[in-house]
């Protein structure tokens, strides 16, 4: 009798021991987060900016969330889709991580979402626009916190057909991003009187723009939407400049044309109009403490991909505390990620049911070095999520 409570006390204190101990260990695990993210090609410095972004909110937190310290793996997806399965199933079997943060390009987005669907990942989208992964390729474990592809290029058809251009030639890299950048611009622009005339493309990433210049000049419209970013960006708006169209033809497009740039393009870019969702001199208090910050911390000034870096850090903080770092509750994790407002540098935003964020987008004037902000061309603009059921 004596002997087997004995017995019993003992397991108890073993079963305490045990459970302390346990208790102990999931304190110290950690949140391991994949970036996946362009390191090379003319989207590199995207990716660099995206991610700079991401460690700052986090290095806010003290490096962890919820008690849990935040490590980091990391992969160049080098912008090119053929590599992006493969690339993403590294992430999630290999390194078996957490969440998956990526990435620039629509492209390799894609694979993505089907990986992080296929394996019930967290993914968090710090750019590509892609409109279908928040369309009919929606799911709960997905979110975005940067824009569609139909967002600022909706914006910038609404702000053209406002100043009366009648017509319009878009130029573009041919694949997703600039296909349904330029479709947003023309349901914008044609709503409001305008009409594109022609439709020009050239295949990522090349930036041989001579011959389709010289047709712009031919056709002579009142404006040129085009879809440019990085590096091609650059060379894009250096380019029209040298082909003497600058005075002669109005160049607009969503803000990446001019986003991260400026330093290259010079007096190239002087007076350009854009449309997006963060501008250079905007007055919150969030944004002036991210840029102090951020200048001190990378000696850069930041841009809008590191605006949409630190916000992915900011939804996944959400989550996370929501469930006070219990990541196997991913339905209070993703609820918490839903509720967010986020005190976002480029303004406070909310998600859709789709989960993109329903943000104002800003037009923008290239005064100097700086994406000047003009006004709000579309407040709480959200994408119209079709094909979406969720
Ligand atoms: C995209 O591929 O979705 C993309 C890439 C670069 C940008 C914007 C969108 O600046």
């Amino acid at each position: 009798m004596h002997h087997r409570r004995h017995l019993t006390a003992l397991a108890a204190l073993a079963t305490l021991a045990l459970s302390t101990f346990a208790g102990s260990a999931s304190a110290q695990e950690k949140i391991k987060v994949g970036f996946m993210l362009p390191y090379t090609g003319t989207y590199a410095a995207l990716g660099v900016a995206i991610e700079n972004g991401f460690r700052q909110y986090i290095d806010e937190q003290g490096g962890k969330l919820a008690g849990k310290t935040v490590e980091y793996v990391k992969v160049d997806d080098e912008s090119d889709p053929a590599k992006a399965a493969d690339n993403a199933n590294k992430l999630v079997k290999r390194d078996n991580v957490d969440v998956m943060v990526g990435t620039v390009h629509s492209g390799v987005v894609m694979a993505m979402a089907k990986v992080a669907k296929d394996n019930n990942t967290l993914l968090i989208i710090p750019n590509a626009g892609a409109n279908v992964v928040t369309g009919p390729l929606c799911a709960p474990n997905i979110f975005r916190s940067s824009f569609s592809n139909w967002q600022p290029g909706f914006a910038m058809g609404k702000v053209a057909a406002d100043k009366k251009y009648k017509t319009a030639v878009t130029l573009t890299w041919k694949y997703a991003a600039g296909d349904e950048s330029v479709g947003g611009f023309k349901e914008g622009f044609e709503a409001g009187g305008g009409k594109v005339v022609k439709e020009l493309t050239l295949p990522f990433p090349n930036v041989e723009f001579q011959a389709l210049l010289t047709e712009i000049a031919s056709i002579k419209p009142d404006v040129v939407y085009t879809f440019f970013a990085g590096g091609g960006a650059v060379k894009l708006v250096k380019d029209f400049a040298a082909a003497g169209l600058k005075d002669k033809i109005a160049l607009v497009g969503p803000g990446f044309l001019t986003d991260g740039t400026l330093e290259a393009q010079g007096k190239d870019a002087e007076g350009l109009l854009t449309t997006l969702h963060y501008a250079d001199d905007l007055t919150n208090k969030k944004d002036q403490a991210f840029t102090l910050q951020y200048a001190k911390t990378y000696k850069l000034q930041p841009d809008v991909y590191a605006v949409q870096g630190y916000d992915a850090a900011q939804m996944l903080a959400a989550g996370v505390n929501a469930v006070k770092g219990d990541l196997k509750n991913r339905d209070g994790l993703v609820k918490g990620i839903e509720a967010a407002k986020i005190d976002s540098p480029r303004g406070a935003f909310t998600l859709s049911k789709a989960h993109n964020p329903v943000q104002d987008i800003y037009l923008r004037k290239v005064v100097g070095k700086e994406n000047k902000n003009q006004g709000v061309a579309v407040q709480a603009l959200a994408d119209p999520a079709r094909g979406c059921k969720m």
